[in-house]
């Protein structure tokens, strides 16, 4: 079998492939150009374990664009849900379409997924990861004030996916990344120590925001931690991005959000409806920043 490129992790692409790809992802933003097809007669197959608005309509979308289509694949309604092994899912489908997307709860079932897998796997969001995000944030960044090398990023809230996806972002972008998280719900130890001392752990909000030139935060309960909410809103109390929050950062400092958000919660309304709020911008780019993704995994 033909060992296809996979991105699970930003940490699979080279510092100069994402900042490449990020230019892409802004060229084809800007050319709009129905005419390229790239993509012209291929299949990406979407495996979603979890619900999604973003990622799958900016997938299918961007394989339409490309000239190509996507299957919308739901446990549900296929054997995947039915206990058929991975290994044997992945030679399967991988024979049929061109590239798959999965958002899967475990990690590992996207990398042993992967591994067996005769096409390219991406990662559509894991407990641990969700890279393809942090392609979209980044071309965001990009987009707004140039280069993120050497700036400072504060993430405030849950050491969840996004998080880590930042800590990886943070080694192959060269930038420094302030966290603040309550006690107990600090990010991947291991994922914490390869990044060095660009990550710099914080005990309080408005300290990690000091100097700051991109705040960003997330939900208090991702995705399958619904029965823990009363809980996390409790834990999370003094971790709400607010003004006040906002302050210590520099004065034009953005906000981000991979959304879906709840406001009063981890932010203030006045702070995602805010000036600094770039949270529309973020989310359209998860269609540029994949379509490019799609254009180097699939047209290689
Ligand atoms: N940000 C993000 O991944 O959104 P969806 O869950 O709607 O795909
Ligand atoms: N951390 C969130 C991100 C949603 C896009 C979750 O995993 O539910």
């Amino acid at each position: 079998m033909n060992k296809p490129r996979h991105f699970i992790s930003l940490l699979d692409l080279s510092s100069v492939e994402i900042r490449a790809l990020i230019q892409r992802a802004i060229s084809l933003k800007n050319a709009r150009n129905p005419d390229f097809q790239p993509l012209k007669g291929q299949v990406l197959g979407m495996i979603f374990e979890k619900s999604s608005t973003r990622t799958r309509i900016s997938f299918e979308t961007g394989m339409t664009n490309f000239g190509g289509s996507a299957i919308f694949l739901s446990p549900r309604d296929t054997q995947l849900g039915r206990g058929e092994p991975i290994k044997d899912s992945a030679r399967v489908i991988s024979s049929m379409v061109d590239a798959i997307m999965l958002r899967t709860n475990d990690h590992a079932t996207v990398t042993e997924f992967a591994e067996h897998s005769s096409v390219p796997v991406i990662n559509g969001l894991t407990d641990l990861l969700h890279p393809c995000q942090l392609l979209a944030d980044m071309q965001t960044y990009f987009e707004h004030r140039g280069d993120i090398q050497g700036k400072t990023v504060t993430w405030i809230g849950d050491g969840n996916n996004m998080c880590h996806s930042y800590i990886n972002a943070a080694i192959q972008l060269d930038f420094n990344l302030r966290i603040a998280c309550p006690d107990g719900y600090s990010p991947n130890a291991d994922m914490l120590k390869s990044a060095g001392d660009r990550v710099q752990m914080f005990a309080s909000a408005n300290e990690a925001a000091n100097g700051s030139d991109l705040i960003v935060t997330d939900v208090w309960a991702s995705m399958g931690q619904e029965e823990e909410q009363k809980l996390r809103e409790r834990a999370f109390e003094d971790y709400q991005v607010t003004q006040t929050v906002m302050n210590h950062a520099h004065a034009d400092a953005l906000f981000m959000h991979c959304l879906p958000a709840h406001r009063g919660e981890e932010v203030a309304a006045e702070v995602i409806d805010g000036q600094h709020s770039v949270i529309y911008a973020e989310a359209e780019n998860r269609l540029h920043a994949q379509k490019a993704l799609l254009e180097l995994l699939m047209c290689a």
